[in-house]
């Protein structure tokens, strides 16, 4: 089965084109990162357009990678939930028309649990149960899958994203944006001591798998503000330590709490060198990593995704709206936006 799969939730305007949920035949990214730099931040607005402008441009350079026709589509996958409306109503207005003009179905997507699916792409699939880590610029979230579409949620971040930590500490130290990359190789190249950051959250019962980071990135602003002649290195790798150790040990905590030893790691974040460093290495777990160029987002994630939707034989009607956040926050959110 050819599956489309659409992703415009924010600021990467992406297709991809996945045979059975696994081989990619095609994978177009179209990043609009040059666009939002100089605003350290996505501007909403610009995101919207650069979808309009660029997706007809994806979809048939997608095609004409995949050797395809739009008559060789079986299916339709489309992000719907979460991310910026404007940007979303770009995609789900796309798969709509394509659906009606190739008459095959549309399946909606949820963006978190799309990029679980960056690691169904692998040669080898995982198997469930596992224990999921969804570390992106919006979201840091683990919980347990119990099958396709089944999860349960195990713990999440009470403030910010560990992405939107290194985006806002990189603007604090004048690194730009996106944060996490530049900040990873900076970490990576500096061998030396480093400034050590608390990780946050105490570990109480009740926040055994939540996660914090506005505490590190004020740390950090503090560190910058009592110390002018601050070293740059030495507080990156510091804040990338306390970043990304913290992921780890929550995520052994859950693994040792439930006995799932295989894990899945996706997000962004899930590109960082240390964090596959230590992840990769940890004895005891079985740690899935999707390759890099599927960590950030990517429509071929969206594409597998929406075929282990179709096996479970759901389909939509065409009149599905687009979400960006429900209201209410914490857990009602975030059992919400893994409605599927
Ligand atoms: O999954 P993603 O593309 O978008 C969201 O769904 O949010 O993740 C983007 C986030 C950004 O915050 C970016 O700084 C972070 O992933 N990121 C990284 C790395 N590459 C991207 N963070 C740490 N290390 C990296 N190598
Ligand atoms: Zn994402």
């Amino acid at each position: 089965m050819n599956v489309i799969g659409i992703e415009s939730s924010c600021d990467e305007t992406s297709i991809g084109l996945v045979r059975d949920g696994q081989h990619v035949l095609a994978s177009l990214i179209y990043s609009q990162v040059d666009e939002h730099k100089q605003f350290s931040g996505v501007v909403p607005e610009i995101a919207s357009r650069a979808h309009v402008e660029k997706i007809n441009f994806i979809f048939h350079s997608a095609l004409k990678q995949a050797n395809m026709t739009a008559g060789d589509i079986d299916l339709i996958g489309i992000v719907n939930q979460p991310g910026l409306v404007g940007s979303l109503m770009v995609g789900v207005a796309f798969a709509k028309t394509l659906s009606l003009y190739i008459n095959k179905p549309i399946i909606t997507v949820n963006h978190l649990i799309a990029h679980l699916y960056a690691n169904f792409l692998l040669k080898a699939i995982p198997e469930f149960p596992y224990i999921g880590l969804v570390v992106s610029g919006g979201h840091t979230l683990l919980l347990i899958a119990k099958s396709h579409f089944e999860y349960e949620i195990a713990g999440s971040t009470l403030d910010d994203a560990v992405g939107e930590a290194y985006d806002k500490v990189a603007k604090l130290l004048g690194l730009g944006y996106p944060g996490g990359p530049v900040m990873d190789r900076i970490a990576r190249e500096h061998t030396g001591e480093y400034v050590k950051f608390n990780p946050g959250l105490k570990s109480s019962k009740k926040n055994k798998y939540n996660f914090s980071y506005s505490g590190i990135k004020t740390a950090v602003l503090y560190h910058i503000r009592d110390n002018p002649c601050y070293d740059r290195n030495k507080v990156v790798k510091g804040f990338q330590i306390a970043a990304i150790d913290i992921l780890l040990e929550k995520t052994k905590a859950l693994s040792a709490d439930t006995g799932i030893e295989r894990i899945v790691v996706a997000g962004g974040v899930a590109a960082n060198s240390y964090l596959r460093e230590i992840f990769g290495n940890e004895k005891g777990m079985k740690v899935f990593l999707p390759e890099l160029r599927y960590c950030t987002d990517n429509g071929a994630m969206v594409a597998s995704c929406a075929y282990y939707k179709s096996q479970l034989n759901q389909s939509e009607n065409m009149d599905f709206d687009v979400y960006s956040k429900p209201s209410g926050g914490g857990r009602s959110y975030l059992k919400s936006i893994l409605k599927i």
